[in-house]
């Protein structure tokens, strides 16, 4: 019989985290026992999954003994103060925060891109920042054909990279101001209904914020090349999932558009979404809860000769978090990594 492992998931109860469920549930992963952790607050809770209701657990290191994979998305902090206990315990760390993703001794994974990376963990594996991710399953084809120089990309970010309860403040705002009250922000700094702004997390004194700066290590990283130039913009929108980035993307010499359209309408994660006729492109709620990045507009740069232009949208929660840990996940189990 197949192999079965215990599973754990900490911080089940954030929007990373019920998308971990229900995506284990989709894809059939191999589950002996699924164990839901997350803050105190959340204990006692109960979550189906295959049709079982399962209890909310407070983490406490006791929680993972016994277990094979924790798949944790309950943000740095939480994972810096659990990854030593958790590797203790003989368990494998995916690992959707930040803390680890710059350690040179914990590979940062993308199945598409570096799946051979897996094989050197030492007990936790980091999923890498969410743009980044639906940046590179985007372009790394084209990458692999003719390497990329330098990468100038603005994304358009939704509530849902901020957790769940950005989600819900971007739902009550929009009631409250149609309703003709003032908005409230708590969990992101301003008001996002009907709003926009630069991305909010910590600036940086080189005037890059975190989110722009994880774009740039974390690409270099996972390409294993970190001779790219990239510059990023990353801007928080009103979206509730899914996030867009406008691309350009520099070469040495010209990308035939054309040659661009036939790799990416191969390319393993990509779907290419293009109707010049009904000026129909990827939009965040097409993305929505699908596997893909969706990828269009692929346009020769008409100020560059040897850059093209593309947009595209992933699913934040999905491919951008959830999804690419539990690809990480399978390739453990098809290497017998875990
Ligand atoms: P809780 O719901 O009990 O606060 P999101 O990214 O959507 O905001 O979700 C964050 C997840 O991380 C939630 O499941 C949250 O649980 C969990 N979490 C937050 N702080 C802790 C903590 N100190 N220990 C364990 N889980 C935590």
């Amino acid at each position: 019989m197949a192999k079965e492992y215990r599973v754990a998931i900490l911080g089940a109860t954030g929007a990373v985290g019920t998308e971990l469920i229900h995506i284990l549930a989709e894809r059939k992963f191999p589950i002996k026992e699924l164990k839901l952790l997350a803050s105190p607050r959340s204990a006692g809770t109960k979550i189906s999954f295959q049709g079982e209701l399962i209890e909310v657990e407070a983490t406490t290191e006791e929680a993972f003994r016994g277990i094979d994979l924790v798949l944790a998305s309950a943000g740095s902090s939480t994972s810096k103060q659990w990854a030593s206990k958790i590797v203790a315990a003989g368990a494998v760390m995916i690992d959707n925060s930040s803390a680890f993703r710059l350690n040179p001794e914990v590979p940062l994974v993308v199945p598409e891109i570096n799946p051979h990376a897996v094989a050197k963990h030492q007990g936790i594996i980091a999923n890498p920042n969410c743009t980044t991710i639906l940046l590179g399953v985007a372009i790394y084809p084209l990458h692999r054909q003719q390497p990329i120089q330098r990468v100038v990309v603005a994304t358009y970010q939704s509530a849902s990279g901020a957790g769940a309860r950005a989600m819900e403040e971007l739902k009550a705002q929009t009631e409250a101001i149609l309703k003709g009250e003032t908005p409230k922000a708590e969990v992101l700094p301003y008001p996002l209904a009907f709003n926009l702004f630069p991305h909010n997390s910590p600036l940086q004194p080189n005037g890059y914020c975190e989110e722009e700066m994880k774009m740039v290590n974390e690409t270099r990283k996972i390409f294993g090349d970190d001779s790219i130039r990239l510059t990023a913009t990353c801007v928080r929108v009103p979206v509730l999932r899914a996030h867009s980035e406008a691309v350009n993307l520099e070469f040495s010499q010209p990308f035939p558009v054309e040659k661009a359209r036939e790799i990416l309408s191969l390319a393993p994660g990509v779907k290419l979404v293009e109707d010049w006729q009904r000026n129909y492109f990827p939009m965040p709620i097409d993305a929505t809860g699908k596997d893909e990045v969706l990828v269009g507009r692929i346009r020769q740069d008409i100020s560059n000769p040897n850059a093209l232009e593309l947009w595209l949208c992933g699913d934040q929660i999905r491919k951008g978090a959830a999804l690419n840990a539990v690809q990480i996940a399978e390739l453990l189990v098809a290497e017998n990594l875990l």
